[in-house]
């Protein structure tokens, strides 16, 4: 492989441009050229491509968001789409291709592979909803948001007595939410993965906290929770964006206990923001080992942390995977946490 390319896709994750960065200097110190492409596949059909050099990377090392840009690229999702980036890639002489998103840009990268451009992808997520590994970049950094935020939220709920209800992102997945519980202590963590039953799970718990003499409290809720507010006692979960679900569970929450109660919709601060200790190594070698497999001529791999390490599988299998919930985990902050 002469020259490679490298590109972030997807909803932008905290550490993508350590990633690129790592990408772009392990290659040139390999010999290999590397040529930006920005917007995701958006670039590729746009032919929005620069080469890259040394400096280009310089100064991104400690800002959030991916200086390449992102993109969702519906037309790539079709055969002419991809055809047309096939064809950009040989008009800039792309052998190869680094990507860095969430699970549907691996989707690209592997219908990139079967049409002869190999890819090699990288997980950039704050949703660490990633089936084939154990991180993703970003989201430590997003954890370590919500914490901030939800401390300041307690210090406001302890002076009012108030119930403060906090929507998560996190798409289908409660990942985010339950780390930054386990960090934070919420009294009640709602994740899409959990079946929760409103009055036990939720009204219970307060009215148990208020007996053991608290006043104020934490309520976190995933986004992809759908909250019935009709059946008023209902709950259910759908395996898609909720509605604005904090508002109406503390409208219920209010009604049902009598503790004020106040939502806050967190969004995209949660995606924003320096990059952590964490998100920047992790993405830094992930970067490094990704170029090592494009000039080594490795391609259509997926680089994943397992157990700690940094490993490779096949894109293929690694889109069939599958990341079960952690239950126990789940359970451990509910028990520790009033
Ligand atoms: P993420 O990568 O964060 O999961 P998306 O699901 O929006 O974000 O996917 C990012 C982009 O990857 C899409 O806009 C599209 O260009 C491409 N993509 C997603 N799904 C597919 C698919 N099934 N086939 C080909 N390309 C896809
Ligand atoms: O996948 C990352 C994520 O931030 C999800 O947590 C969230 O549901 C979604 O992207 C938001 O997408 P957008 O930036 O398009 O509003």
């Amino acid at each position: 492989m002469k020259t490679i390319g490298v590109l972030t896709s997807g909803g932008d994750s905290q550490g993508m441009n350590n990633a690129i960065r790592a990408v772009v200097r392990t290659a040139l110190a390999n010999g290999i050229r590397v040529m930006g492409i920005k917007k995701g596949y958006t670039g590729l059909i746009t032919g929005e491509i620069e080469e890259m050099t040394a400096t280009s990377v310089s100064d991104i090392l400690n800002r959030g968001g991916t200086f390449l840009q992102t993109a969702r690229c519906p037309e790539f999702k079709e055969e002419a789409g991809i055809l047309k980036a096939v064809e950009t890639c040989k008009k800039f002489g792309i052998d190869g291709i680094a990507v860095i998103g969430g699970d549907g840009s691996f989707r690209g990268a592997r219908d990139l592979s079967l049409h002869g451009i190999p890819c090699v992808a990288m997980p950039g997520t704050i949703d660490n909803d990633i089936v084939c590994s154990d991180y993703t970049i970003g989201f430590d950094t997003a954890v370590n948001v919500v914490i901030d935020m939800v401390d300041r939220l307690r210090d406001t709920c302890m002076s009012h007595d108030r119930c403060s209800v906090v929507q998560i992102m996190g798409k289908n997945a409660g990942w985010v939410t339950l780390e930054s519980s386990i960090a934070t202590g919420a009294t009640c963590t709602l994740v899409p993965e959990v079946k929760f039953d409103f009055h036990k799970d939720v009204i219970g718990r307060i009215e148990q906290g208020k007996k053991m003499g608290k006043n104020h409290f934490i309520v976190l809720v995933s986004e992809g929770i759908f909250f019935d507010v009709k059946s008023n006692v209902n709950y259910t979960y759908v395996k898609e964006k909720g509605l604005n679900s904090a508002e109406k569970f503390a409208k219920m929450i209010q009604q049902t206990t009598g503790v004020e109660s106040r939502e806050t919709i967190l969004g995209h601060v949660q995606r924003g923001g320096s990059p952590t200790y964490r998100d920047r190594v992790v993405a830094t070698e992930m970067g490094h080992y990704a170029a090592e497999l494009l000039y080594k001529g490795i391609s259509n791999r997926v680089v994943v942390m397992k157990d700690n390490k940094i490993i490779d599988i096949d894109i293929l299998e690694a889109l069939q995977m599958e990341k079960p919930f952690d239950i126990k985990r789940y359970d451990m902050a509910n028990q520790i946490n009033i």
